[in-house]
């Protein structure tokens, strides 16, 4: 049997066709658009899915089942996404959607994204073998994926484990979701864009203007990290103040849970020990009761890439 992992991003939809063993046998991807009306969104996934199956040359009866790995709050029973903020959708039924536009009845599954990925991560990436794995997403959004004793928590009502809206700055930045001050606004890629042009529109002649050639808007999640491996000090500053806003969330979710492996994943984790030494500095001497303890969550990048979202949706069902 195959198993289709869909992952549905603010930017893209990935999707992969798995096998037994979940490895990913044919992904690929198109741009979500997630300004256009849902259905809209929807019909593309049905028809990378359709796409993806043909190009495989497996038949639909060989498919054991989809999975979607949605953003947002929600309901895994009924297959309905409750609440989003990032792509606009409110108690959409998105499971039923897809599976009117699959050639063959198929079952389609439901969890949210950071989940999923945090699902993956727990059984075959960077926390296979231990119960307590706590994972964030660091791209449009940011998510939080919370595992205890090798099973997700997201509360009594499914809306739990929204570690991204956790507000770590009284009064701070807006936040999609509609309050201020949460930590996606702070520590998810947007979050470090947005950081990275205020920076660029208050200081002139650096490297990190050289990179996005003289144009704000050409800022990317990469610019900042670029200009400060090159000695840039704007660059630097803005990345110190990235991971220590990052830094401030994971000291509070470590305080709470102290899972054995945090990992993080999404595109950011591109920028391997660059983020993850001074990261881990920060968080293991800022938590609680730091110098009474010599075994400390291990904080670890994601091994499953972007691809955690794809393997944890199409690990949904089993
Ligand atoms: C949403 C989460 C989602 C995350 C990553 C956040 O804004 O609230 O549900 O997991 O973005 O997509």
């Amino acid at each position: 049997m195959y198993y289709i992992g869909v992952d549905l991003g603010g930017t893209n939809i990935a999707i992969g066709i798995c096998d037994e063993e979940r490895h990913i046998v044919l992904k690929d991807k198109v741009p979500t658009g997630a300004h256009r009306e849902t259905d809209r969104i929807i019909e593309d996934m049905a028809g990378l899915c359709r796409d993806l199956v043909e190009r495989t040359g497996i038949s639909w009866d060989e498919i054991g089942y989809v999975g979607i790995a949605a953003p947002g709050t929600v309901d895994p029973a009924h297959g309905v996404v409750m609440y989003c903020n990032n792509i606009k959708m409110f108690h959409y039924p998105i499971c039923d959607k897809l599976a009117s536009l699959l050639p063959a009845p198929k079952k389609v599954y439901l969890e949210n994204d950071a989940n999923a990925a945090a699902l993956a991560e727990a059984k075959v990436g960077a926390g296979a073998g231990k119960d307590d794995v706590i994972m964030i997403t660091l791209g449009t959004g940011l998510g939080g994926g919370i595992v205890i004793d090798g099973k997700l928590y997201s509360g009594f009502n499914y809306a739990g484990a929204e570690l991204g809206h956790m507000i770590i700055e009284h009064n701070g930045k807006h936040c999609t979701c509609g309050n201020d001050g949460c930590w996606e606004a702070y520590s998810s890629a947007t979050g470090l864009i947005r950081m990275t042009k205020e920076k660029l529109a208050e200081t002139k002649d650096t490297v990190m203007w050289d990179m996005v050639e003289g144009d704000i808007e050409k800022a990317s999640a990469r610019t900042a990290f670029n200009a400060a491996k090159q000695g840039d000090r704007a660059g630097k500053e803005v990345v110190d103040m990235y991971i220590d806003y990052l830094a401030t969330g994971m000291i509070n979710i470590v305080n709470i849970f102290q899972p054995e492996v945090f990992c993080i994943g999404g595109g950011v984790c591109g920028e391997g020990d660059y983020l993850l030494k001074p990261l881990t500095k920060i968080v293991d001497e800022r938590q609680y009761g730091a110098a009474s303890r010599e075994i400390k969550t291990a904080i670890r990048i994601a091994e499953l890439g972007n691809d955690a979202g794809i393997i944890g949706a199409a690990l949904i069902g089993e």
